[in-house]
C-alpha cells in the first residue's frame, strides 16, 4: 500500500510548532496501529506533542482516530439508560466498588471498563481479582448479559477497543510522555466513548496523590475532557476531588474490598461514602433518574444485593474469605497532638512496594499487601499511640516501604492548624 505521509514529515510538523491536518492525525494513528508508523518514532511525536501542545481542532481528530482504530460497543438493546464514571486514579480509590453497585440499585446500567494499577496508584482489576473465583475478562455477550440482568459489570476492556490507545500508552508509559495533556484526554476519552455509553461522570483527582497533582493543570485536563465527551455525543461531567490524602482508611487489594463492603453495608469512612454518594447522584442525574436517592440504597441494602449478584455473575464468592497478608507491622506516633499530614504519594508508594502494586505491567500484586490508616488529618493522638499498620506477605520489603514513609505522617502540637484540600474542589459541566 502506497502511503500518502511519511512519518518523519508529520513528526517535524510537529516538532516545529506546527498544526496537524485531519488527514495526517487520521493516516497516523492508522499507521501506527497497522506497524507501519514504527514506535521510536511514534515516541518523537508524542514528546513533540508534549512539548508544544495541541490545538482543539487536533485534539477532537486524535481521539475520534484512536476510536476509529477498533470496535465500538453498543448497548442500545438494554432497556436501561447506561452511564459510566472514570477516575483517573488515586491512592486508596476504592470508589467503583460501591458505585457501580448504588447506581445500578437506584436503576441506570453501569458497564465499568476498568484497569489495572501501575505504580503507585493501585487498579480497580487487581483489587477485585482478591475475592476467590471472581474474574475480569468477560466475552462481550457475558458482559452485556450481566448488564441486562444485574444492571452492573466491572471488567476489563476487550483487545479491540481503541487498539491503538492500548500502543500509544504502553509506549508512553517508557518515553516520558505520559503527562502530555492532550495525549491524556484522548486516551481516557477514546476508551470511553468507544465504550459506547450516553453519558459519562469523570473523577479528576488533584494532589500529591494524584496524576494531576497541581489542581489548575487537572481542571484543564477535566475541561479537554468534557468538551471531547460532549463533541462525541456521551454528555460527560466532571468532579475535581482531592488526593493529598488517601480515600478512605485502607490502600491495598483485599483490604479495599473489605472497606468497600462496609460502605455496601450502610457503614465506612465518610469520605469514601461522601464521594460514592456525590459520583451517584451525578451519574443518576445524567441518566435522566434525578430523583434516585443513592443514600437510601446504601441503607436499606439494595446496593449491597446488587453488588452479591455482581460478584457472582463474574465467579467470584460474596462470602469467601479474602486474603490476609503474612506479617504486619505497626508505625506509631513518636509525641502526643493532632495529625497534620498525611501524604497520599508516600502512602501509594509505601503500599505497592509492600506489594499491593507493580512495578511492570507482567508483575503479578499481593492481595493481602497494604497499609491500614489508624488516624486522618485532624485526628489527635497519644504518644505511642498506632498511625498505620503496614502489612505484606513478605517481610523483607518493609524496609523500603518504610524509607517511604519518611516524613509522610506529621503530629503535631495540640491546636495546630493543617492545609488540606477540601473532598469537592470543583465540578465542570
Ligand atoms: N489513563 C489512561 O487511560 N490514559 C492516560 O494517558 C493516562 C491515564
Amino acid at each position: 500500500m502506497l502511503e500518502p505521509f511519511a512519518a518523519v514529515d508529520v513528526i517535524k510538523a510537529k516538532r516545529d510548532g506546527r498544526t496537524l491536518t485531519d488527514a495526517q492525525v487520521d493516516w497516523v494513528i492508522d499507521a501506527y496501529t497497522r506497524g507501519v508508523v514504527a514506535d521510536e518514532q511514534m515516541s518523537a511525536l508524542a514528546m513533540a506533542i508534549l512539548l508544544n501542545g495541541m490545538t482543539e481542532a487536533e485534539i477532537v481528530r486524535w481521539t475520534a482516530a484512536m476510536v476509529n482504530s477498533g470496535e465500538r460497543m453498543d448497548f442500545g438493546s438494554l432497556s436501561r439508560p447506561t452511564v459510566d464514571k472514570h477516575s483517573t486514579g488515586g491512592v486508596g480509590d476504592k470508589i467503583t466498588l460501591p458505585l457501580v453497585p448504588v447506581v445500578a440499585a437506584c436503576g441506570a446500567a453501569v458497564p465499568q471498563l476498568s484497569g489495572r494499577g501501575l505504580g503507585h496508584t493501585g487498579g480497580t482489576l487487581d483489587k477485585l481479582e482478591s475475592i476467590p473465583g471472581w474474574r475480569a475478562q468477560l466475552a462481550p455477550a457475558e458482559m452485556l448479559a450481566t448488564l441486562d440482568d444485574v444492571g452492573g459489570v466491572i471488567c476489563a476492556a476487550g483487545d479491540g477497543l481503541a487498539p491503538a490507545d492500548r500502543k500509544l500508552y504502553a509506549l508512553r508509559d517508557v518515553t516520558g510522555t505520559v503527562e502530555a495533556i492532550p495525549l491524556i484526554a484522548s486516551s481516557i476519552m477514546s476508551k470511553k466513548i468507544a465504550e459506547g455509553v450516553s453519558s459519562l461522570v469523570l473523577d479528576v483527582k488533584t494532589g500529591s496523590g494524584a496524576f494531576m497533582a497541581d489542581p489548575a493543570k487537572a481542571r484543564l485536563l477535566a475541561e479537554t475532557m468534557v468538551r471531547l465527551g460532549t463533541d462525541a455525543g456521551v454528555t460527560t461531567r466532571a468532579l475535581i476531588t482531592a488526593m493529598d490524602v488517601p480515600l478512605g482508611l485502607t490502600v491495598g487489594n483485599a483490604i479495599e474490598v473489605e472497606e468497600s463492603v462496609e460502605v455496601l453495608a450502610g457503614g465506612g469512612p465518610s469520605d469514601v461514602v461522601e464521594l460514592t454518594i456525590l459520583l451517584a447522584r451525578e451519574m443518576l442525574d445524567l441518566a435522566g433518574l434525578p430523583d434516585a436517592d443513592p443514600a437510601k440504597a446504601l441503607r436499606d441494602g439494595r446496593a449491597m444485593d446488587v453488588w452479591r449478584r455482581l460478584i457472582r455473575a463474574q465467579g467470584g464468592d460474596p462470602d469467601a474469605a479474602l486474603p490476609v497478608a503474612a506479617e504486619s507491622d505497626v508505625v506509631r506516633a513518636d509525641v502526643a497532638g493532632v495529625v497534620t499530614r498525611m501524604d497520599a504519594l508516600s502512602i501509594g508508594v509505601a503500599a505497592w512496594r509492600l506489594g499491593a502494586g507493580r512495578a511492570r505491567k507482567e508483575d503479578a500484586v499481593s492481595a493481602g499487601a497494604g497499609i491500614r490508616l489508624h488516624v486522618k488529618p485532624g485526628d489527635t493522638v497519644e504518644a505511642g499511640a498506632p498511625l498505620l499498620t503496614l502489612l505484606t506477605d513478605e517481610p523483607g520489603r518493609f524496609a523500603t516501604a518504610h524509607d517511604a514513609l519518611t516524613g509522610a505522617v506529621v503530629v503535631s502540637p495540640a491546636g495546630s492548624t493543617m492545609e488540606r484540600l477540601p473532598l469537592v474542589i470543583d465540578r465542570i459541566t
